[in-house]
């Protein structure tokens, strides 16, 4: 454009103008693969590889609220793994699993039932109140490691007396805190609830790791639930998304819900490519991710530690009293260390990009701590301490 026309429009350009990319963006990029090597957090924090950024942007160009290509076919991919008749893909798993009550839920007064830990009530900031208006009834399973059926019907609401709001979903999370639900016991739960027209829906965040540790397909664990919720941002390391999956009918619905979430995005072609390169080439993984946190666990036990949430899957619970240390000594230590260690207190989670020198140094950082502390007098305490962890997984479970 030229004159003074052209100039106008340069003065409202040109503020916009932006270069976010720094001059040294690939080798930050390096020193943040690096640190996530060596983050014990979360699964959440995985990042894309080089190889998968590669793959993705040569994705397909639609627009994904008219059914983008690459996207559409990664759906009809996971409604056939899962063993459902469709799937919709989501930007995240909260939006996953809120679509799912809201799609599940229909007139209310209703209730959802769930364990106190499940993500969908403790970690989705009300979301089942705000987009379902339903009471959530969250049970402690009486084992300590997953509901059984007996939990569920001393608390589910099943009598048409006005005072209550019946139950109509019942939500269980596998895995939850990296531990596996019973396959048997969801089967019970589920004809339980399929006798009484009541919805089964499963926060599948981390179902990849059921299957690959119990070798059982998706499609099996998943035939008890009527909707499923997968991630693909955490263990499988994509950048975003998950899917939900159910009926024609359900995702139908949910689709339309979707766009009244705010969720309905365009260009999602890169999004889904990544996912399907996740699906190739890190689902495999994760049998080494679960062997690489038992090793974790047993130099933890070697060094005194206590276990208080033990490996089944990418994670394991410890309290360091034992050895006269705690979390915050042993963080501090870690962030000393000349390639530092990222922790999250009680919770550790090893991931596909952990690496094996990492798990030597936490260790190591461990064994040089009871070394002091028993050189300073530090005796081992009979019996059990409280680490306080219990809380911790609440803070640190994301
Ligand atoms: C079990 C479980 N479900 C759902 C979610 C929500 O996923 P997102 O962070 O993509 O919303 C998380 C997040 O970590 C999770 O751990």
């Amino acid at each position: 454009m030229t004159g003074d026309l052209g100039k106008a429009w340069d003065r409202v350009t040109d503020p916009a103008k932006l270069d976010i990319i720094a001059t040294t963006q690939a080798k930050d990029n390096e020193r943040c693969r690096l640190e996530v090597s060596r983050s014990f957090i979360s699964d959440t924090l995985t990042v894309p590889s080089k190889e998968m950024c590669d793959y993705a942007v040569q994705a397909s160009l639609g627009d994904d609220v008219y059914h983008e290509p690459n996207t559409a076919a990664l759906e009809a991919h996971m409604a056939r793994l899962f063993g459902k008749e469709a799937a919709l893909f989501v930007p995240s798993g909260t939006m996953s699993n809120q679509l799912a009550m809201r799609t599940h839920l229909k007139q209310p007064p209703y209730s959802v039932l769930c364990d106190h830990r499940a993500h969908v009530y403790a970690c989705e900031a009300g979301g089942v109140a705000f987009h379902s208006g339903a009471q959530v009834i969250p049970v402690i399973p009486s084992n300590r490691h997953h509901l059984t059926l007996d939990d569920i019907q001393k608390f589910i609401v099943l009598d048409e007396d006005i005072h209550f709001a019946l139950t109509q979903v019942i939500e269980l999370e596998n895995t939850l805190h990296g531990s596996i639900f019973p396959q048997d016991e969801i089967i019970r739960i589920s004809e339980f609830a399929r006798k009484r027209g009541i919805k089964m829906h499963l926060d599948g965040a981390r179902i990849w790791h059921v299957a690959v540790e119990t070798g059982t397909p998706l499609d099996v664990l998943c035939e008890p639930f009527d909707s499923i919720s997968a991630c693909f941002s955490k263990g499988l390391g994509a950048p975003v998304g998950s899917c939900l999956m159910g009926s024609k009918e359900f995702i139908a619905r949910a689709r339309w819900f979707r766009k009244t979430f705010g969720g309905g995005m365009r260009q999602t072609g890169f999004f889904a490519a990544s996912v399907a390169y996740a699906l190739t080439h890190n689902f495999p993984k994760l049998a080494a991710v679960h062997q690489l946190t038992r090793r974790l666990e047993r130099g933890l036990l070697e060094l005194g530690v206590e276990i208080t949430g033990s490996v089944e899957t990418c994670m394991v619970f410890y309290n360091p009293s034992p050895i006269g240390t705690n979390y915050t000594e042993i963080a501090e230590r870690a962030e000393q260390l000349p390639s530092p260690l990222l922790l999250g207190g009680s919770r550790l989670v090893v991931h596909i990009q952990t690496s094996e020198q990492a798990i030597d140094d936490f260790l190591n950082v461990l064994r040089s701590l009871a070394e002091e502390k028993k050189a300073a007098g530090f005796v081992r305490p009979a019996g059990k301490v409280d680490d306080g962890s219990y809380k911790d997984i609440y803070v640190r479970r994301k």
